[in-house]
């Protein structure tokens, strides 16, 4: 029988504080294989406050970051342009890890399935990293070879003060940028031979329309319990946030698929 101080640290190991563990991690390759590891089965404990070891998710000290308009894309014709595209990708879905991971330890008082969806997100992205990394490996590049931008981590410190501001805004216009995005980028890759690519792109474009589908469900929890126009709402948090800017072409298709409501995809045009 444990005594009560071991008891107490037991009750505190929840879902939420093991997704701290994760977001922590410096080692892209091991945040990747801790998010995989973490255990749907463990108590969610929704009403506990936490406080994260450090100011940011672990990173390591490559890729190096710079903004986003000192990075220059090569041709697609060349082993290294199609590496670094690839490299972009891997490194969106590394911060999608911790986006995910964030949403789960620091925001309290949602139902137990909004951090059982978020824990499975951040296990998905954790498999994209990971197949688009491989990809990178078979190309004779890794993780870390090229710059990378700070973009998503930016606005996820935005809106780490308002749940619904980082839910209308993360996944339903970033992620969901990802889904207008993807058959460009999947066109450019397969026209140089690069199928496996292509394949991958497949893999997350089906995934990603349940990480925007999701972040519009509870988005829309979200406006219900604060009595609040969703539509309306979202016109505001993209000015009050200075969020960017969306632009054509979008994947209707995948929106819908996504549960963009229709005067939301009317807003967009
Ligand atoms: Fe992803
Ligand atoms: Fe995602």
């Amino acid at each position: 029988m444990p005594d009560r101080g071991t008891r107490s640290k037991m009750t505190m190991h929840t879902l939420r504080t093991a997704a701290l563990g994760p977001w922590a991690q410096a080692h892209p390759v091991l945040k990747a294989q801790a998010t995989l590891a973490l255990d749907l089965c463990l108590p969610v404990n929704p009403e506990q406050i936490l406080q994260a070891p450090s100011a940011g998710p672990g990173r390591s000290a490559k890729p190096v970051l710079v903004p986003h308009t000192q990075l220059k894309a090569k041709s697609m014709a060349t082993t290294e342009g199609r590496a670094m595209l690839v490299h972009s990708i891997a490194h969106i879905e590394l911060n999608a890890i911790d986006l995910a991971l964030d949403v789960v330890w620091r925001f309290a008082g949602m139902p137990e399935a909004f951090y059982t969806d978020w824990v499975r997100i951040a296990q998905e992205e954790a498999k994209h990293f990971t197949l688009l990394r491989e990809h990178l490996l078979t190309m004779g590049f890794d993780y870390g070879d090229f710059p990378a931008h700070n973009t998503l981590w930016d606005m996820a410190e935005r809106t780490q003060g308002d749940l619904l501001a980082r839910i209308g805004i993360v996944p339903r216009t970033m992620e969901a940028r990802g889904l207008d995005a993807s058959p460009g980028v999947k066109n450019k890759l397969i026209s140089v031979g690069d199928h496996r690519a292509g394949e991958i792109l497949d893999i997350i474009l089906a995934e990603e329309i349940g990480h925007v589908a999701a972040g519009n469900r509870w988005y829309r929890y979200l406006c219900g319990r604060r009595g609040l126009d969703p539509v309306s709402t979202y016109a505001a948090l993209i000015a009050q946030y200075d969020a960017p800017k969306l632009r054509p072409p979008f994947n209707m298709a995948a929106r819908r698929l996504a549960g963009f409501e229709e005067a939301e995809l009317a807003a967009l045009s």
